[in-house]
């Protein structure tokens, strides 16, 4: 990890502490694409919650973390650097503010154990990636996973290539940092390190873990057609990829 990295990991937690409650407003629209494409995605890998305890790093306003607990998790945590989180959380749901750069320094969790550990569209913000992967991974219990979710790095270099005039090979293949106003909030800028598929299957790799599921959601039919914005969205930038990973025996 180079200064530059753990610079630009600080703009973006910065960033964060402003936008949480853009986001979250966006997030609760009925046509948002975390409700109609993500969350039921990311439910679905999850499973049957029952019993089972969570770690959420960059859990935004513990609001998903709040509902699977009423599908019955148990003695769960979420942490944000935002720290702007629902009132009164249910039982066995912890939220805490910390940076999920570094999950084990995290005061709570500290030598506790997980069965699932979420990083839902939080993942870039990690100062060093393999660091905080190989950190969530030692947190899981036996037979634990992580669900992780990454926007697609296509949409970063479709959009570079709209606003560059370049070519989509130019652009995904660019190690230039990128900074972009997201539709949360125009007034704030994010910095994202750019990424190709291999870097991040190869992030997995270094962190001794293995994918053994991956999904590109999409909108249903249903909701595509309720929605036509939504799907030429989606046919233009992707949307996002979702692993599900777990230890290998050999790390
Ligand atoms: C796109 S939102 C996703 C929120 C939530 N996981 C969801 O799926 O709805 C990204 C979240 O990551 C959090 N975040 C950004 N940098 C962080 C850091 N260094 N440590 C912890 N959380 C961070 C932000 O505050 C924000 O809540």
């Amino acid at each position: 990890m180079t200064s530059h990295d753990r610079q630009s990991a600080r703009d973006s937690s910065q960033a964060w502490q402003e936008l949480t409650s853009d986001f979250e407003h966006a997030r609760a629209r009925e046509d948002s694409l975390d409700r109609l494409v993500e969350w039921p995605a990311q439910r679905d890998l999850l499973g049957d919650v029952t019993e089972r305890s969570i770690l959420d790093l960059g859990c935004g306003n513990g609001a998903k973390l709040a509902e699977l607990a009423r599908d019955g998790a148990v003695a769960s945590a979420g942490v944000d650097i935002a720290g702007k989180f629902i009132p009164a959380p249910p039982a066995g749901v912890e939220l805490i503010q910390g940076d999920l750069s570094h999950p084990e320094r995290v005061p709570q969790p500290i030598g506790r154990t997980f069965d699932r550990v979420l990083f839902l569209q939080s993942f870039g913000y990690a100062e060093d990636p393999v660091h905080t992967l190989r950190a969530a991974r030692a947190m899981l219990k036996r037979d634990g996973f992580i669900l992780l979710t990454r926007t697609q790095p296509i949409r970063y270099a479709v959009e570079r290539t709209e606003r560059n005039g370049t070519s989509l090979g130019e652009e995904y293949f660019s190690s230039a940092d990128y900074t972009y106003r997201t539709g949360w909030n125009e007034h704030i800028a994010l910095s994202k390190r750019p990424f190709t598929m291999s870097d991040l299957l190869n992030t997995f790799s270094a962190a001794g873990l293995w994918i053994e599921t991956a999904a590109e959601p999409r909108l249903t039919e249903e909701a595509a057609r309720r929605y036509p914005h939504k799907q030429e969205w989606m046919n233009k930038y992707l949307g996002i990829l979702i692993f599900k990973l777990r230890p290998l025996a050999s790390h």
